[in-house]
């Protein structure tokens, strides 16, 4: 066990780290398109019960991983596993590769919200009207410059990474988190004033479980795990920086409520105003990029609007891409006894070479494929269907079944019994069932 580890300082800067790591692109930028293809008010209410009967637990999991072995997700694995943890610490080193393959394509989303800031605050995206807005999106995205805008989230987050975890990551998320908030609860404010904005609140607040399929069950408990960073090992490497003294209960469940607080809080902004301007809720993951800035250009003081929306998404994909760093960081210093910075510039390394990869995949390497997907796609598919469900499910068999129940029940002491048998019971029936049904359908 490492002593000289460092702690997050204040109970105020792991809540702001955790949701800094939780809400990101998958808020608000899937979970909208998400609930629009899949029912609105349904899988919204589907989507709470996974976050709280399987996500939850999960959070729970991994903080509970993170506190007792003080290390990161390889580590914590040989650790706590009986007979030196060999075996288990392959999921470990599953969770590090995804934690690289996933910033790998998360850093190119979150380059293209530069983008259309950068364009909102010169006022050029308001020049482009709706029939030009998918031809712009896909010159954008098809050329260089969105590699060089890769590289500038990479670097940013190098930066962060490099001031450590309380002078780095704990500070930054201290100030960019309430800025987040405010800033969607003034364009929330925004869009419940737009005329026929009733009519996007019905959509989404509204269920109706009438034409509801398992496909929808799926993807309302895919968006949880994502939404939640789960199985890779984020919320176990931040719970490793936990004092003794934090309630992991009580703070996975503040992290889950606020991260689905935000979620709906997207939903709020973005529905209105696709019902008040006869968009289509089911656009897909062009929702935000093309049907948004349509929208801002029909209000007044658009382009105030659109600066503002974009930056709030790069703000929360900036803290997301963080915790996913951290991963590899705290591995490459943990494991190979790399100093800070030698292990934030492998890192850099690492994913710049891979995101440019992904961010090519719209034009120069659009026809390179592999498994007939493009890099982007591959790695999104690989990640998200197979490497975090399996990852998630694994995480919860693990603390249900092997580790020594004495752990479990002391880290997530002080709270009542009946909640710590509740968590004990997803993380051993209900969690890995309910993942293991993700996960097969993902690869059918
Ligand atoms: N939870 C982040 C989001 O909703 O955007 C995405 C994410 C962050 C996934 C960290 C995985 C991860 F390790």
């Amino acid at each position: 066990m490492l002593d000289n580890r460092p702690r997050f300082a204040t109970r105020f800067g792991v809540i702001a780290t955790t949701v800094g790591s939780a809400v990101g692109l998958g808020n608000i930028w899937r979970f909208p398109y998400e609930a629009g293809a899949h029912g609105g008010g349904a899988f919204l209410i589907l989507y709470i019960a996974c976050i709280a009967f399987i996500g939850i637990p999960v959070v729970c999991a991994e903080f509970v991983m993170g506190r007792a072995s003080r290390l990161n997700i390889f580590g914590a694995f040989r650790t706590l596993a009986p007979r030196g943890g060999r075996r288990w610490a392959v999921v470990g080193g599953m969770g590090i590769m995804a934690s690289i393959m996933i910033l790998s394509f998360y850093s190119v989303v979150a380059g293209w919200t530069i983008e259309y800031l950068w364009q909102s605050v010169a006022g050029t995206l308001a020049d482009i009207d709706s029939a030009g807005r998918h031809a712009a999106f896909d010159t954008f995205t098809g050329g260089w410059r969105c590699v060089m805008w890769t590289i500038v989230i990479l670097a940013l987050n190098g930066v962060i990474m490099l001031g450590g975890v309380q002078k780095g990551i704990e500070r930054a998320s201290n100030w960019l988190m309430p800025v987040l908030f405010l800033l969607l609860v003034v364009l929330a404010v925004n869009s419940l004033l737009l005329p026929g904005a009733a009519d996007g609140l019905k959509f989404f607040f509204t269920p109706d479980f009438s034409s509801m399929t398992a496909d929808d069950v799926l993807a309302a408990l895919g968006q949880a795990f994502f939404s939640l960073s789960l199985g890779l090992g984020t919320m176990m490497i931040y719970g490793s920086y936990f004092s003794s003294r934090t309630r992991l209960v009580r703070s996975a469940a503040t992290t889950a409520a606020l991260d689905t607080l935000v979620a709906i809080t997207a939903g709020v902004i973005i529905f209105p105003a696709v019902f008040s301007y006869g968009a289509e809720p089911s656009a897909g993951p062009k929702l935000v990029f093309e049907v948004l800035p349509d929208i801002f250009n029909h209000m007044s003081g658009g382009s105030v609007w659109s600066s503002a929306f974009f930056l709030l998404l790069l703000l929360a994909s900036l803290t997301s891409t963080i915790s996913m760093s951290e991963i590899s960081v705290a591995y490459f210093c943990e494991q190979w006894r790399m100093k800070r910075r030698t292990a934030v510039v492998v890192n850099f390394v690492l994913v710049a070479s891979l995101g440019t990869l992904c961010a090519l995949s719209f034009g120069p390497l659009a026809h390179r494929t592999v498994f007939g997907m493009t890099f982007f796609n591959l790695f999104d598919f690989v990640t998200s269907n197979v490497m975090m469900p399996l990852g998630g499910m694994l995480i919860s068999f693990f603390t249900g079944w092997i580790l020594d129940r004495r752990i479990l029940e002391s880290e997530l002491s002080p709270t009542p019994r009946a909640i710590v048998r509740g968590i004990a019971f997803s993380l051993r029936y209900v969690a890995p069932g309910a993942i293991a049904i993700i996960f097969v359908n993902g690869l059918l």
